[in-house]
């Protein structure tokens, strides 16, 4: 029997498990070092979907957290109005000195609104009346002032990560909430030791630059993207060496090379793997196969919804089964269009800019004029599946029809 998988796809990475972003936790540690002599400090994390965000914030968090750091983090995606925002924080506050010996000193500023509970597993709740909330909405500078000034015997100041803040910026009232809260402590406080680090999609700080043009310029933005292959590399070897299983070296090349530096590509591709192997060593093929389970898996995620269901017309679909003949990462416009009817060819093109909407394929500089390279190695392997089973399905039927 196998006893449970070490890779967690879709979960921020247990932090002993947790590889690269050298760079950005030096810059970030810099500003949350500053924040300590009494600088309040903002940071905007940013990354597409799937990049380790949360990962980083929560490998961010455990570093600070040693450094003597109150450090929290707080997920507010679907969060879409203040009061809830700020109950969060204020809660999660509240669970993490909770759990300090020197927690009396800061329990009455919650006041009687502090639920022990322990039923469901569930510590303690904030729970205080709207009206209190949007108090504290109002006087959020003050109130975390209070805080800081109880623990600041314990601690060296507040580190708040408010992850993600995609649903909440929808709204105007962030935008400009934040940006009276930098300017009120700027001009209100000498000692603010408090680091805040909201997180986002990249399009989000368009966003809030639409609401607040202002706002931007408080936020040192960090970006982080893909992951370099020996990081990559890392991953594997420290996360199946925790669980002693040997990775052949071809192995290893092919679960590096379709993961395309991606971290939720190395973890739906390690836990596929995993699966497969019944040796306790990793071979080329289990490797390859568990990397079509992989490919199976992501494409019914990410390229089911975006692309097979989204796009209804026959044309575009037979185009994409005949760019799926040969499960190939780059191609040359000329060769593909060789293939196909005097239908398709009319709407290839169009086919082609929808593909690049879609952020499927992007042109290929180093393959010259009309070439053109998927974003990622595993989505032409399950565009190769779906052509496949396609074929398959069609044979089978042809031949009960003619039965
Ligand atoms: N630096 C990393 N090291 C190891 N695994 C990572 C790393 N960054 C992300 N992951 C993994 O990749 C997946 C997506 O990461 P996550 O932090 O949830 O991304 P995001 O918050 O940007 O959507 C998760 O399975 C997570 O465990
Ligand atoms: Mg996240």
């Amino acid at each position: 029997m196998k006893e449970n998988s070490p890779f967690t796809p879709g979960n921020p990475a247990p932090v002993e498990l947790f590889v690269g972003r050298v760079e950005q936790i030096e810059e970030i540690l810099k500003y949350v070092r500053q924040t300590a002599s009494g600088r309040q400090e903002n940071v905007f994390l940013s990354g597409e979907r799937g990049i380790g965000k949360s990962s980083l914030a929560a490998f961010l968090r455990h570093l600070v957290d040693m450094d003597n750091f109150l450090a929290i983090h707080v997920f507010v995606g679907g969060v879409t109005d203040l009061e809830e925002l700020v109950r969060r924080i204020f809660e999660q506050i509240l669970k993490e000195t909770n759990k300090q010996t020197w927690f009396d000193e800061i329990s009455g500023f919650f006041g009687k609104y502090v639920k022990q509970v322990d039923l469901f597993g569930i510590s303690v709740s904030f729970n205080p009346p709207q009206e209190d909330l949007e108090g504290l909405v109002r006087n959020f500078p003050e109130a975390l002032k209070n805080i800081m000034e109880k623990i600041k015997n314990e601690k060296k100041g507040l580190f708040i990560v408010l992850d993600d803040i995609n649903g909440i910026s929808g709204t105007p009232e962030f935008a400009n909430w934040y940006k009276s809260f930098v300017d009120d402590v700027a001009t209100h406080y000498t000692d603010f030791p408090a680091f805040i680090m909201p997180i986002g999609i990249p399009e989000i700080r368009d966003v809030l630059s639409a609401h607040q043009p202002s706002l931007m310029r408080i936020f040192r933005v960090v970006d982080i993207d893909k992951l370099s292959d020996k990081e990559v590399n890392e991953f594997f070897e420290k996360t199946f060496g925790k669980v002693n299983i040997e990775v052949k070296s071809e192995a290893m090349e092919l679960m590096v090379g379709f993961s395309s530096g991606l971290p939720i590509f190395m973890h739906e591709i390690g836990d596929a793997i995993f699966w497969r192997d019944d040796d306790g060593a990793i071979s080329e093929e289990d490797a390859a196969s568990g990397i079509f389970d992989a490919a199976e898996r992501i494409g019914k995620k990410y390229l089911d919804p975006k692309v097979y269901r989204a796009i209804r017309s026959e044309r575009y679909r037979s185009i994409l089964r005949r760019l799926g003949e040969r499960a190939i990462n780059r191609f040359k416009k000329s060769e593909i269009e060789s293939k196909l009817n005097k239908e398709e060819k009319k709407v290839f093109n169009n086919f082609l800019g929808k593909m690049r909407e879609l952020g499927i394929i992007v042109p290929d500089i180093e393959g010259g004029r009309g070439s053109y390279k998927f974003v990622n190695e595993l989505y032409p392997v399950y565009i190769w599946m779906e052509s496949q089973n396609f074929r398959k399905r069609t044979i089978t039927k042809n031949k009960t029809g003619e039965a």
